[in-house]
């Protein structure tokens, strides 16, 4: 398959975290067209087995490939702590893979902190894939780190503040000496006022979408694969595997508009 600056990107997650990061890319990368994939027949991946997250990021990830997509980005954690390197594998020098973690960890703002927090699920946590990368990087850190296994699928769901609000400070309570706080869940992405709030500002919240998508910009310039040209007449498609679901659908206008297309697109998962 050809791919040039104006094929799309395949923007992937279990669900409706992944949006803002797609929601920065529209922001720092206007002209791109990009096909999002919500797995949200199969959410929470946090709570999942590697071997299921693995097999099914896989067939989300070959789904895109064959729209022809540029690049895909694996805009969730729990699939990029425990399938980047397969998922990597298999589209080796075919498309560009981008994903939510590599360009965080290997910021050098990580030395202006002595020692941080990280919420993430289950998953995440498990495959200790965080530890070892900040450590590869950072000696220094003290890292103190946390599953939160109750945020995402509330969140998935439409979430109320006064029902969320008590599960975030029983979880935050776990931490307060710290600097910073890694939100390693695109979904709690939707909670950063919140998580200011509690803090009363004084810890500091890394901007995980702002570093992604620069980085996923820089890589497009040095592989002469950013859109230049205006997308005019194409409109974003937010694909979901299970049909047409309520919280995901009015999130996606909130964030991109009503110009948009929705399909559902079920697999055979194991
Ligand atoms: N958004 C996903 C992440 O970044 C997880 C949500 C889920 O548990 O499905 O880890």
């Amino acid at each position: 398959m050809k791919i040039s600056p104006l094929s799309p990107i395949g923007v992937f997650d279990s669900g409706i975290g992944g949006l803002l990061i797609a929601k920065e890319m529209k922001i720092q990368m206007p002209n791109e067209y990009f096909i999002y994939f919500g797995d949200t027949q199969n959410m929470p991946y946090g709570e999942k087995s590697r071997e299921f997250i693995r097999n099914n990021s896989l067939k989300i990830a070959s789904f895109l490939y064959k729209k022809n997509c540029k690049a895909l980005v694996i805009a969730c954690n729990s699939i990029v702590s425990n399938a980047l390197d397969l998922i990597q594998k298999k589209f080796h020098k075919k498309i560009l893979i981008f994903n939510v973690i590599d360009p965080v960890v290997k910021n050098t703002i990580f030395l202006s902190y002595k020692k941080i927090g990280i919420i993430a699920t289950p998953a995440t946590i498990h495959s200790n894939f965080y530890i070892k990368k900040i450590k590869k990087y950072y000696h220094h850190l003290d890292i103190v780190q946390i599953s939160t296994p109750l945020l995402a699928p509330i969140i998935e769901n439409g979430w109320e503040m006064k029902k969320i609000s008590p599960v975030i400070n029983s979880y935050l309570n776990h931490f307060k000496s710290i600097d910073a706080i890694l939100l390693a869940c695109t979904h709690y992405l939707f909670l950063k006022q919140e998580i200011d709030n509690f803090y009363h500002g004084k810890v500091h919240l890394i901007d995980i979408q702002k570093i992604v998508v620069k980085e996923i910009r820089k890589k497009l310039i040095e592989n002469k694969l950013l859109c230049i040209h205006s997308t005019w007449g194409r409109l974003p498609v937010f694909y979901t595997s299970s049909h047409r679901p309520i919280f995901f659908e009015k999130k996606v206008r909130i964030l991109f508009g009503k110009k948009v297309f929705f399909k559902t697109h079920v697999f055979n998962f194991v």
